[in-house]
């Protein structure tokens, strides 16, 4: 059995008969087949041009009142360095689908104004650019993911950008960049063809992308040590025909394919259901919805196994994460919604679904990083709070890099409502790049505590430490009047007399623990 299969099992086993107490889930964790490296990019955000998204929420301008670097408020970077956020990207979505990246570019205060057209028709100064982006991702530490205009872009606009930030030859685009205060090239970790080319990036067939792409990307040139990583844009939801035919006909041309798939509780977009205040059944819906990421991923890499057996490309989920319907009272184009303890959850149920995929699963970003959709850090003017979805991500850090560990669960309760029904507990295993063994495990059920039994054959444990994120309102969440209501608290667990250990693991709860 491989090592995807037995992480899917990991979620979906509700088997009976374990080997500990008749009520105990039993978690054994094989630690000598260690599996694929977690990259450290699955933990991505991305930052559209969209709602107060940049604009206030992380970008107020070198003049600003709001203590700054370079115009990139420092209270919010330094919450995003907290959660060793390891790659941005930028410009959107379908934002980058009209973005002409010269507009960008020189002195701010010439800058061309242009119609955001996608996001609530608001006037975009163009005040960040390439130069402010690089300023963010290298004030962070991460690296930079930049999404090319295939929709109302061309060939040579993407390769002049490309020119522009990495030739460090004397050509007039690489003298320009330094013009603008730039001398050495910058590094863009991944460059992606296009957004969404089946909607908002052209409404474009996957056989017209894929000659679009092919000739695109015979003019991204670069110097070596500077080369991105060449995306294509793929599907989403339960199309899998644009992985099918984008690896077919792109192979040796790109290091990835994209996909996107978002959490909505109802399953309408007219209607998507409510970020706060709602009742147990879009509790359960939108935990339910979120498990599908797995089914999609694992049909998408059967697809990719067929016409890519050596493995070449990566299965890149560059936006997902819920969407509900926008706060009362805010534009309607800004995509603001609250973040709760619901959220939390869906982030860490997907996290553990990419670590059990992450032979493929290369590289995701959750939508989106500050102030829009399922957000980390929710802005006004120069207040900031910490989201529980910020909580999730920093929490399991440790995983980033580290090494995955098949696991398997047996004795999975399952969770029920209304006649449906999920599992449980989700779990999810690993080696630290500290040599440490780390897990995470998340109870869906906000009724009702699990107890989860540990065995890692071979090995005696003794204790678990780390924390729980937990609460008593399934939407509990943090405003501006209490900007500390839920977060992370201390948890640990120590072997019993027997040697055995367990982990009771509260209702609605994520925790990440190293087992000692
Ligand atoms: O994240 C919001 C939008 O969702 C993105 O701009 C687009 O790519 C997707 O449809």
């Amino acid at each position: 059995m491989n090592h995807i299969k037995r992480g899917v099992l990991a979620l979906c086993l509700l088997a009976s008969g374990g080997a500990f107490a008749a009520d105990a889930v039993s978690l054994t964790i094989d630690t000598a087949k260690p599996g694929a490296v977690i990259n450290k990019d699955i933990y991505g955000q991305f930052a559209e041009h969209l709602g107060t998204g940049i604009y206030e929420g992380i970008w107020v301008g070198p003049k600003s009142k709001i203590p700054n670097t370079k115009g990139w408020r420092n209270d919010v970077v330094g919450a995003l360095k907290a959660m060793h956020v390891p790659l941005v990207r930028w410009p959107g979505g379908c934002f980058a689908d009209e973005y002409h990246w010269k507009d960008g570019i020189g002195a701010r205060e010439k800058r061309a104004v242009k119609v955001n057209t996608n996001w609530g028709g608001v006037e975009e100064s163009n005040a960040v650019g390439t130069h402010e982006f690089f300023d963010l991702v290298e004030i962070l530490g991460a690296d930079a993911y930049v999404n090319g205009n295939l929709g109302t872009g061309n060939a040579q606009e993407m390769s002049e950008w490309i020119e522009y930030m990495t030739s460090d030859s004397k050509s007039t685009l690489a003298n320009l960049r330094r013009k603008n205060g730039r001398d050495k090239p910058f590094k863009v970790a991944y460059f992606a063809v296009g957004n969404e080319a089946w909607g908002c990036g052209g409404n474009m067939s996957p056989d017209y992308y894929a000659d679009l792409y092919r000739n695109t990307e015979t003019f991204l040139r670069a110097p070596k040590q500077y080369r991105p990583k060449m995306l294509a844009s793929g599907g989403n939801d339960n199309d899998t025909t644009w992985t099918e035919t984008l690896s077919r006909r792109l192979k040796d041309k790109t290091a990835g394919i994209s996909f996107h798939y978002y959490t909505i509780p109802t399953d309408k977009w007219e209607g998507k259901g409510a970020a706060t205040g709602f009742k147990e059944n879009e509790w359960f819906s939108t935990l339910s919805n979120t498990l599908r990421m797995d089914d999609h991923i694992a049909r998408n890499v059967a697809v990719l196994d067929k016409n890519d057996p050596e493995k070449k490309i990566g299965f890149m989920v560059d936006e997902w994460g819920t969407w509900y319907d926008v706060e009362k009272g805010t534009n309607a184009g800004f995509l603001f919604q609250q973040n709760t303890l619901r959220d939390a959850v869906v982030a860490a149920l997907n996290f553990n679904i990419f670590h059990a995929h992450a032979d493929r699963v290369r590289m995701t970003n959750i939508a989106q990083m500050v102030n829009v959709l399922q957000s980390m850090i929710i802005t006004d003017k120069d207040k900031m709070v910490l989201t529980p979805t910020y909580h999730a991500y920093e929490m399991y850090v440790p995983f980033q890099g580290a090494t995955s560990l098949p696991l398997t669960l047996q004795n999975n309760p399952k969770y029920t409502l209304d006649g449906k029904s999920i599992p449980e507990i989700s779990a999810s295993a690993a080696r630290g790049a500290d040599g440490k063994l780390y897990l995470a495990l998340v109870n869906t059920n906000p009724g009702q505590a699990a107890d989860v039994a540990l065995n890692i054959p071979g090995q005696t444990i003794k204790a678990v430490k780390g924390r729980v994120l937990t609460a008593e309102a399934m939407d509990a969440h943090n405003s501006f009047t209490t900007p500390q209501a839920i977060k992370p608290a201390p948890f640990s667990a120590a072997a019993g007399a027997d040697g055995k250990l367990t982990v009771k693991v509260p209702a609605k709860a994520v925790i990440v623990v190293a087992v000692e």
